[in-house]
């Protein structure tokens, strides 16, 4: 019988390639209600009755809220602006109880499925009140389910201050389930009153204004190496006026007590309460021992183009500088001592900034640099990041890039939402970056879905992650959604108002983040093969569509091999006629496609009103797509792969607004090649998924003296490998499985660790190991 030759995979613990830092993190934006009826205990929804039309078309000051009438009792309600708390918190409920009896008044619902109660557990309600009337009478609070059942204790206040004044008061749950908040009386009176709040009191680690505690452990117990907040879009979309509720997120508006917080639009389409604000964020990083990332406008929007001038930029370097002060100064700085005031005298050691996110164009990099440099300058020890933009490649990505290497940042924060098969066939990205100079901060990035087949891909990439020595930071987004209020999928973490799980993306992120090591170490596998598959094929029909209005001429499509044409004069594409198909299918691999276009409506930049040329189009699931002038006047090239999405490249390109445009995209094969007005403007490279024998990377962690080794297989057959470990580790080993579920499996509130890694324990280093056909392993040797 032949010898198995099996592949030998070793590892080298004391040759060290890459100091691992904090490479996996969290990134946290309010989204879906992440923080609001998420995150943030606060159970009372519109608690300061500062919802607006502006947040959401739906809202108004008394959403969330009813008035209670019962038996014969009568009541009042009005929301009023007269005599306001405070300058910002404008709005208060004015309740006049105008017939006494069984107790009126109102109730607050909670955000969607009620407020959740569970039997024996501790509430905080408080408020705040003053009296109307000449005397004031018992105010009753209490819960009651939707059945009229009540579900809690009775506490009750005498509204006896003419000035506003805040009441506490502990409520206990005497039942488990959803309940709406009640504040009733049954005498005639007036009062008025504003920020009515109920807090468990089990928030997580018993934290006055704290966060929801099921899910701040479910964060928790990744155990991340930092956290990037608050966003996302969320920070630099909106006005650049810090008053304006509109604004982009300003972190000074989101300091001292909550009730002096100005309301907030959240550009997700909800009020955001700011009651999570930047000391939460701070507090909270160092509740689960992770570094705070904050990020920060540099006083543009690319959403709007709104950019602060240019001679007025102290402003925005003021933002970086005092929040560094915020969160660095003695407590004898200005910055420091607000910090202090609000109870945190010691520092909280913040080491990053990023600058921006996302944002694109000459107009955002000259004031990105500016800031840059002022923050350099004062703070030369703090870890700058600059961004490169929504896109993976192209003319915008390397702006992002150049300017980050011009100004000497230390990262440059990456975003990319891909399909598997990009992710496949773009496994050695980070290899070529350099480890001088910036290093790539992965800030955003998911494979577009959550089942059992993206995590096993994640997976996979974040070995390669972990090994490239240019990437210093990474974070899966977004990290959070309520499923009531969902604004973007995939989520990492999904919750209602009372149950929280992990997808099995979350069960990868928490397994890297668990066992990152400190120290990433040589491995490597000899007789390992690729499995690769090249056969890409641009090939298929030609078609123009929009959800706008251009006119589209002179459209010619050349076979670059046989010279072979089809022409076009042209059409007109508007809302009657969105789509114009030039070529039902070609069979060619080599063609270019030229046309003339002309926008005829004036471009709107937040809405992406773009012209699309499909090309390679074999059906909707699958084709190639020129973007042009999509969002904030950039074009891209996307490709569309059994329904799955990937961005190949982005570049910018002129407007096309009232004038015509000459437009060219030259096909071959994986290359392609995008000109407007006869200029290249892009180039990308259409790659093929490959998957390869095994993924495999290998990390030494000082504290535990621990040897860890990760392997992803994502073959679906197993690999069995001889293990070489070189060195002397003799202990025992602790092995995490994530294996045997189908692609399309997901966990569900009914199901929540359907996909969960299995532990097991080894008392010695095995000397094969068979990696289970789509698994994720991680071996603790110890
Ligand atoms: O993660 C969701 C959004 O995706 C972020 O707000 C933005 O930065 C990105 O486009």
């Amino acid at each position: 019988m032949m010898k198995e030759e099996l592949p030998v995979l070793s590892v080298y613990p004391d040759k060290p390639v890459k100091e691992l830092g904090d490479l996996f993190g969290l990134f946290f934006e309010d989204l879906n209600h992440a923080a609001d009826g998420g995150l943030y205990g606060e159970l009372v929804q519109n608690r300061s009755f500062e919802f607006e039309k502006v947040d959401n078309p739906e809202y108004h000051a008394l959403y969330a809220w009813e008035k209670v009438e019962r038996g014969d009792s009568a009541a009042q309600i009005h929301v009023e602006t007269s005599q306001p708390l405070n300058r910002n918190n404008q709005h208060y409920l004015t309740v006049e109880i105008t017939r006494g009896g069984e107790g009126s008044g109102v109730k607050n619902l909670g955000y969607a499925g009620g407020i959740w109660l569970e039997k024996g557990k501790d509430y905080k309600f408080s408020c705040w009140y003053a009296k109307l009337s000449a005397e004031g009478k018992p105010v009753r609070i209490l819960l009651e389910d939707g059945n009229g059942e009540i579900c809690s204790t009775e506490v009750s206040f005498i509204p006896e201050e003419q000035e506003w004044t805040e009441i506490v008061l502990d409520i206990t749950a005497v039942r488990t389930g959803a309940a709406s908040l009640y504040l009733v009386s049954d005498e005639v009176q007036i009062f008025k009153m504003d920020m009515v709040s109920l807090f468990p009191k089990d928030t997580f680690l018993g934290r006055a204004n704290g966060m929801r505690s099921d899910i701040a452990q479910m964060l928790a117990d990744m155990k991340p190496k930092f956290m990037r907040f608050p966003g996302g879009c969320l920070v630099h979309c909106g006005s650049l006026n810090a008053e304006d509720r509109v604004s982009q997120y300003r972190w000074k508006n989101t300091l001292g007590t909550v009730e002096q917080r100005p309301a907030k639009r959240n550009l997700w389409g909800y009020n955001q309460t700011l009651g999570l604000g930047y000391y939460e964020f701070f507090c909270f990083c160092e509740d689960i021992h992770t570094q705070p990332l904050p990020i920060i406008s540099a006083g543009w929007d690319p959403h709007t183009l709104r950019a602060a001038p240019l001679d007025q930029m102290q402003e925005w370097i003021d933002e970086a500088l005092d929040l560094i002060e915020f969160a660095n100064g003695g407590t004898d700085t200005k910055w420091g001592s607000v910090r202090a005031e609000m109870g945190h005298p010691e520092p909280f050691d913040l080491k990053y900034l990023g600058i921006g996110n996302e944002e694109v164009g000459d107009s955002f990099f000259e004031r990105f640099e500016i800031v840059h440099q002022a923050v350099k300058e004062r703070y030369p020890e703090i870890r700058l990041i600059g961004t490169s933009g929504p896109g993976c490649d192209g003319e915008v990505f390397r702006q992002g890039w150049d300017s980050a290497r011009k100004m000497e940042s230390s990262y440059v924060d990456e975003h990319y939402y891909q399909s598997t098969d990009w992710m496949l066939a773009n496994m050695h990205r980070y290899e070529s970056y350099p480890a001088d100079g910036p290093k790539a901060f992965l800030g955003e990035y998911a494979s577009r879905d959550e089942k059992y087949y993206n995590a096993l891909v994640e997976a996979a990439f974040m070995i390669g992650m972990e090994k490239a020595p240019g990437l210093g930071l990474a974070c899966y987004a977004p990290l959070l959604c309520n499923s009531e209020y969902i604004n973007w999928k995939p989520d990492l973490i999904w919750f209602d108002n009372h149950r929280v799980y992990g997808t099995p993306c979350y069960q990868v992120q928490k397994l890297f983040m668990n066992h990152q090591g400190d120290y990433e170490v040589l491995t490597n596998m000899e007789g390992a093969a690729v499995l690769a598959d090249t056969n890409l094929d641009v090939s298929g029909g030609i078609r123009f569509g929009t959800n706008s209005s251009f006119s589209v001429s002179a459209v010619k499509i050349v076979n670059r091999d046989t010279g072979e044409c089809i022409c076009c004069d042209g059409f007109e594409l508007n809302a009657e006629h969105q789509e114009a198909i030039v070529a039902e299918s070609l069979p060619w691999q080599r063609y270019t496609i030229s046309f003339r276009a002309k926008r005829r409506c004036a471009s709107n930049t937040e809405k992406a009103l773009q012209l699309n040329l499909k090309f390679g189009w074999k059906d909707e699931q699958n084709y190639l797509n020129w973007i042009i002038e999509g969002w904030s006047q950039v074009s891209s090239i996307t490709a569309m792969q059994e329904g799955r999405f990937s961005d190949l490249g982005m570049y910018y390109a002129p407007s096309s607004s009232g004038q015509e445009t000459e437009y060219r995209l030259e096909a071959d094969g994986s290359y392609i090649e995008a000109f407007v007005n006869g200029v290249s403007h892009g180039e990308v490279v259409y790659k093929m998924p490959v998957v390869e024998q095994l993924y495999y990377s290998a990390s030494t962690e000082s504290e535990s003296s621990d040897l860890i080794m990760k392997a992803v297989n994502l073959q679906t057959d197993p690999v069995t490998v001889r293990l070489n470990i070189e060195g002397n580790k003799t202990g025992s080993v602790d092995i995490w499985e994530l294996a045997g579920y189908e692609h399309d499996d997901v966990n569900t509130f009914d199901l929540c660790e359907k996909v969960l890694p299995r532990h097991y324990t080894l008392d010695a280093i095995p000397q094969k190991m068979t990696f289970a056909p789509e698994s994720v392993t991680m071996l603790r040797i110890h």
